[in-house]
This record gives structure tokens, sequence and C-alpha cells, in this order.
């Protein structure tokens, strides 16, 4: 808009003081013109004071030392050494070597005005068998991690199981055995039992859906299963099933005054166009679409339709377990990246889920498309639906081929501009009143992306894999300053 006008045309219309160096280029264009009155303010995206903004990591993607200090081996070890698997044959060995470096990475995180950071714990570095003896360094490990966070006003934000299951139960049978839940659950009480002094949010699992879908239905995630459908929906079962033991274990063994819930990337259902039928078939698909997930945890029980679908390869469960998996949970924790768009249909369901055709924009991860909607959406609709009063949107980012420049830096305008749509988004639902209280962009750093490996970088820091050297993106920059304004005015 400028460019359009000289300097004193500009000043002739809308005053010099428009001009002012000390204004101009903290102000944008359309904001100097605003502050004349010629045309109304943009609204200021602010969001509610005390909204936490935060980042967040997994153990065995950024951790590295599989072998410090008694960990035992996970079934992410064994599989990205399983010729094949992972792209490049990329493994977590080493990883961001976190487990060495978090105090260098606490600072990083101080430096953008991170209020929060939601991590996991290796449960195999603290049973390394998956059950029976703790071993104590495991523990000491993530007690360090919390104090210093705290050292440094960021507060921990705990995720118990974060896809590393321990090999030894894997080869007993993993999520296939009920035994699995109850050793999780074990487990999560024993590290609440040790964290609950200082760690004030629990998560217990993280991304049922994926771990479950794709490790033990399409093989391609740890442990690379391909299960017919009636023991998928057996393994589905056990994971919520350690869902729901685990909070009631941590609820046990912590000190009280915590806050339990999960971190799940429930199917996010957006009406393709917002009109009272696709919004109503939109709402019916975020129930059902999630039936085996979020729904059996916040109904306690599977709905008539997920059961009549599934028939004779429903799963094998008992009252009393879906009263465990339904145990009340204090918050809901929303991991998301794309939406499923939905529209109204005359079927019986009274939706259809919509493809994406072929052009639909996507990210780096062809899985990742485009989608802000879904982050204004989905916790409207677990608002609604189920009447939670407390969600965090504990994962949200992007993946992008990201290069570091001669002049050191990385220009991820691609992430900036998906963040900034996202958030548009997430705050439209928060001025509304949905009670989103916190968020958590994914990733802190560029880190071992599962089967993609380290090509496909979801970090607001990027990492050299070879030096280990930490660099700012431009979104970190992007971020620090949504953080400090609390918002994105
Ligand atoms: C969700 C998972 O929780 C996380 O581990 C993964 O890296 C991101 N999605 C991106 O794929």
């Amino acid at each position: 808009m400028l460019n359009r006008f000289s300097r004193r045309e500009f000043a002739k219309l809308f005053g010099s003081a428009a001009l002012a160096p000390t204004i101009l280029p903290a102000l944008s264009t359309e904001r100097a013109l605003a502050q004349n009155g010629t045309i109304a303010p943009p609204a200021q995206q602010l969001f509610p004071n005390g909204f936490l903004w935060g980042s967040a990591t997994a153990s065995y993607q950024v951790e590295g030392a599989v072998k410090a200090d008694g960990r035992g081996v996970s079934i992410w070890d064994t599989f990205s050494h399983t010729p094949g698997k992972t792209n490049n044959g990329d493994t977590g060995d080493v990883a961001d070597d976190h487990y060495h470096r978090y105090k260098e990475d606490i600072q990083l995180m101080k430096a953008m005005g991170l209020q929060t950071y939601r991590f996991s714990v290796a449960w195999s570095r603290i049973f390394p068998n998956g059950t029976g003896m703790p071993n104590p360094k495991g523990i000491d490990f993530y007690s360090r991690v919390v104090d210093e966070l705290l050292a440094n006003k960021i507060q921990p934000y705990c995720t118990l199981f974060h896809w590393d299951l321990p090999q030894a139960l894997e080869d007993k049978g993993g999520w296939q055995s009920r035994e699995t839940s109850e050793a999780f659950a074990n487990y999560a009480g024993y590290v609440a039992q040790h964290l609950s002094d200082r760690v004030t949010h629990f998560m217990t699992l993280n991304e049922m859906r994926s771990f479950v879908d794709i490790g033990y239905r399409d093989g391609r995630h740890a442990p690379g299963l391909k299960l017919p459908p009636a023991k998928v929906n057996q393994v589905r079962h056990h994971a919520v099933l350690a869902h729901g033991l685990g909070v009631q274990a941590i609820r046990a063994h912590a000190k009280s005054g915590i806050k339990v819930g999960l971190a799940e990337n429930a199917e996010a259902c957006s009406p393709i166009i917002e009109t009272p039928e696709h919004i109503e078939a939109a709402r019916k698909a975020m129930r059902e679409e999630n039936a085996g997930y979020l729904t059996a945890v916040l109904e306690g029980k599977y709905t008539e339709q997920y059961l009549a679908h599934h028939g004779a390869n429903a799963p094998k469960f008992t009252d009393a377990d879906m009263k465990a998996i339904g145990s009340p949970i204090d918050f809901v924790g929303l991991n998301n990246y794309t939406t499923t768009w939905v529209r109204a249909d005359a079927d019986a369901k009274g939706y259809a889920i919509i493809s994406a055709p072929e052009s639909y924009p996507h990210m780096m991860s062809s899985w990742l498309r485009v989608g802000p909607q879904g982050l204004y959406w989905a916790p409207k609709f677990i608002a609604e639906i189920w009447g939670v009063k407390e969600i965090y949107i504990t994962e949200n980012g992007a993946s992008s081929t990201d290069v570091l420049t001669t002049d050191g830096h990385v220009y991820d305008s691609d992430r900036i501009m998906y963040l900034r749509s996202y958030l548009t988004q997430l705050h439209r639902g928060v001025s509304e009143g949905v009670p989103v209280k916190g968020y958590f962009c994914w990733s802190f750093m560029d880190n071992f992306e599962w089967a993609d490996g380290y090509a496909y970088r979801f970090g607001l820091h990027y990492v050299d894999f070879k030096t280990q050297k930490r660099t700012p993106k431009m979104s970190a920059h992007f971020y620090k300053e949504v953080i400090a304004r609390n918002g994105l005015a």
C-alpha cells in the first residue's frame, strides 16, 4: 500500500506522524491507517491471560543415549535397526543427544520465552524390562530435567508413553496382551509417585490412534505388525484400558492436586461448509470417527455403531474394563496437524468423509494436509459433546524441507504461514469461550521423525545432526513474538 503513495502524498493523506520512523517500522501499514482513523483497527488476536505457550518433544525422538545408565531396549530400537524399516536406515541411537544436552536445550527454551515444555518418559529407562525392579538412574534423569525446567520457570508437562514400549513386553505379546495395560499402570504410578511433587500435569498415552493403527495394523511403525481386524481391535482396547488403569494408578500414587489426561490425535472433523447441516454432520463424525479411542475414554463405552461396524471382530471386554477406561480425567490433550473434512449425507450415519483430491496442499509429510479449521472445530466439539472443561493442544506443527542458508538462518516461511493460520483458528475458538488453556508447538527442535528418519524436520530449532548445533529458525522468532504478545496481534 505504501508503495502506491509518495511520502508527501502519504503524509498529506494520513498525517506526518504516520511516517515518523519511530512509529512506522513497528506498525503494519494497516495499523498506521487505522491509527489515523482511515480504516477500522484490525482485531487484536490476543489470548486470555494465563494461556500457556509451550513446545513438545518425545523421549525416543530426542534423547539418544540408548545404552546409558541401564536403559532397556525399546521396540523402536529394534525396529529402527531392522534394515528397510526407516528412511535412510536412521535410528534414534544419538538423535539430538538431549540426554546429555538437556541443560543447553532448556536455555534455548528460556530464550524463546517458553512457559511450558511437554516431554515424555522412556519406560525402558525406568523399568528396563517393562516390569520388575525399577532402575533408579532412569527416574533420576527425568527428575533432573524437571528441576532444571522449574529453575528456569518452565512448567513441566509429562507424557508417560510416547510409543517406545520396552522390547521385553513386546516379546510377551506387547499391546496384544492385557498384561501390557497392567504393566503400564504400574509404571505410570511409579513415575507419578516420584515426579508429582514437581509435575502437575500428566498425560497417559500419546496418540493411541497412531501407534495402534500404524504399528499394529499397517506395519509401518514399530513393532511393524499387520494384524487382522479382530486383533487390531483388541490392541486398541488394551491401549484405552492402559490409559484408564494408568489414570487410576497415577491418582493413587501422586501427591494431591495433580491433573491427569492424555494426548490423543483425535480425528479433527470440520464441516466442509459452515452451514447447520454440515456442522451437525461434522459433530456426529467427531464422535463416531473417534469411537475406538477418545469417545471410549470420555464415555466409558463403545458406541453402538462402532460395535455393529466391527461385528464379530469387535473387541472382547468386561464391564469393569469399560469402567476403568471411562475413569474421569481432568483435561483432554489434542494433537492436531490436519483436519477431516465432513459433509452431510443422507445415509444412516448422517455424514460422509470427503477424501482429499490429489491437488490438496500438504507440508513435507504427505499425510500432513493443511487444514487449520480443525483447531477451531475439534476443541469446540470436544467441549460441546462431552462437556470437557480443560483442553490443551498438546501438539501442532509442520514438517518442512528446511535449509540452513549460508548466512546461518533458516527462513521457514511455510512453517510460519502454517502456524499463523492454525493459531488464528485456535484464537477464533478461544475467543468464543472454547476452553483451550494452552498450546504446545511440535517440535522444539528437529528430531527423529519415526519411520521418516531425520529428513523430515518439524523443529522450531534447526539441528545439524553431525555437530548437534541448534539454530533457531525464523519460526522460533515468530513463536517467541507470539508468546511475548500472548497472541497474534
Ligand atoms: C505426532 C507424534 O506424537 C510425534 O511423535 C510426531 O513426531 C508428530 N506427530 C509428527 O509426525
